[in-house]
């Protein structure tokens, strides 16, 4: 069959693994909850020029949606997934059943703590980062991977893992990538999917906003309150959409900025309609 080959156990996977392991290859790992869209593949894409060896995960993670959210309507399209890994290359989709990432009986987590948890989607997502770290820490070790991948479209989870990977002196590098949008500016994510044609032009507010504070800030504004009161603002104006935050914060620690003289990013969260969606932009002073 031609690649990838879909696997649905950690045997199969540990398997091939060893097998691209032993021919020399490196291993590059992309998480993912599946329903590609041009976000997804660009990971692939950059795992695919650097390493020998590409392994896709596609598995939606049950304890990451906390009580209320849409874990049952997630889209899932495996067969189209599959086909779209295909065309970038990739070599491995391991597509798990739930009891394989979480064993019967099992009680282990991994959990990140502080303020990089306690910011942003933290609040508003209980146990959510602790349920990405849980699952990644496991996905890390079922595929011993040297590279993971990960876009900055979701940039609190980035640095979590990347938090956890250094605390735990996980033998993998994290990849950031940019995000990609659609040419409207709207970030591409599985759960656009959810808006209707009105609700879908509306969410162009999001990055409208941002791409204004950030014309603003290139303006030479470095006032914190300036710059969010022109996103909440914008938002605000747009009827179909609700803020649920949007801060500016350390580019690292995510500590709250009120000056901009240090690397930032400019982050929100609002719904559309049933839609939770988030973005950001990074706002970068030059240096002096
Ligand atoms: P998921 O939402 O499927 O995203 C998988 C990966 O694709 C993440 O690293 C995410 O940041 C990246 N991604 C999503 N939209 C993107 C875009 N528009 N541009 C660039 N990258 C984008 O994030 C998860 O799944 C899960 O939390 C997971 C890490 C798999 C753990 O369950």
């Amino acid at each position: 069959m031609a690649p990838p080959q879909v696997v649905t156990t950690v045997a199969q996977v540990r398997d091939m693994i060893a097998q691209a392991r032993s021919a020399g290859k490196t291993i590059g790992l992309v998480p993912t909850m599946g329903a590609f869209h041009e976000g997804h593949l660009s990971l692939m894409r950059q795992a695919r020029a650097d390493c020998g060896c590409v392994a896709v995960t596609i598995f939606v993670n049950p304890t990451q949606f906390p009580p209320g959210e849409d874990f049952e309507r997630y889209p899932r399209d495996l067969p189209g997934d599959v086909a779209k890994a295909r065309q970038e290359g990739v070599d491995l989709v391991f597509a798990p059943p739930v009891s394989e990432v979480y064993p019967p009986g099992d009680t282990t987590i991994v959990e990140v703590t502080g303020p990089l948890v306690e910011c942003l989607c933290g609040p508003f997502r209980p146990g959510h980062f602790r349920a990405v770290t849980t699952v990644c820490a496991r996905l890390f070790n079922i595929a011993g991977a040297d590279r993971a991948y990960f876009g900055e479209k979701d940039y609190q989870q980035l640095l979590v893992i990347k938090q956890m990977v250094r605390d735990l002196q996980m033998p993998v590098r994290i990849v950031a990538i940019p995000t990609v949008r659609e040419p409207d500016g709207l970030a591409m994510s599985s759960r656009n999917s959810y808006l209707s044609s009105e609700e879908r032009k509306a969410a162009t507010v999001l990055y409208r906003a941002l791409s204004q504070a950030e014309r603003e800030f290139e303006g030479g504004e470095r006032d914190a309150a300036a710059l969010l009161h022109t996103v909440r603002k914008m938002i605000e104006a747009e009827p179909l959409a609700r803020l649920q935050y949007a801060e500016l914060r350390d580019a690292e620690t995510l500590e709250e900025i009120r000056k901009l003289d240090r690397p930032a990013v400019l982050a929100l969260a609002a719904f559309v309609g049933k839609a939770r969606l988030i973005d950001n932009v990074a706002l970068l002073p030059k240096r002096v």
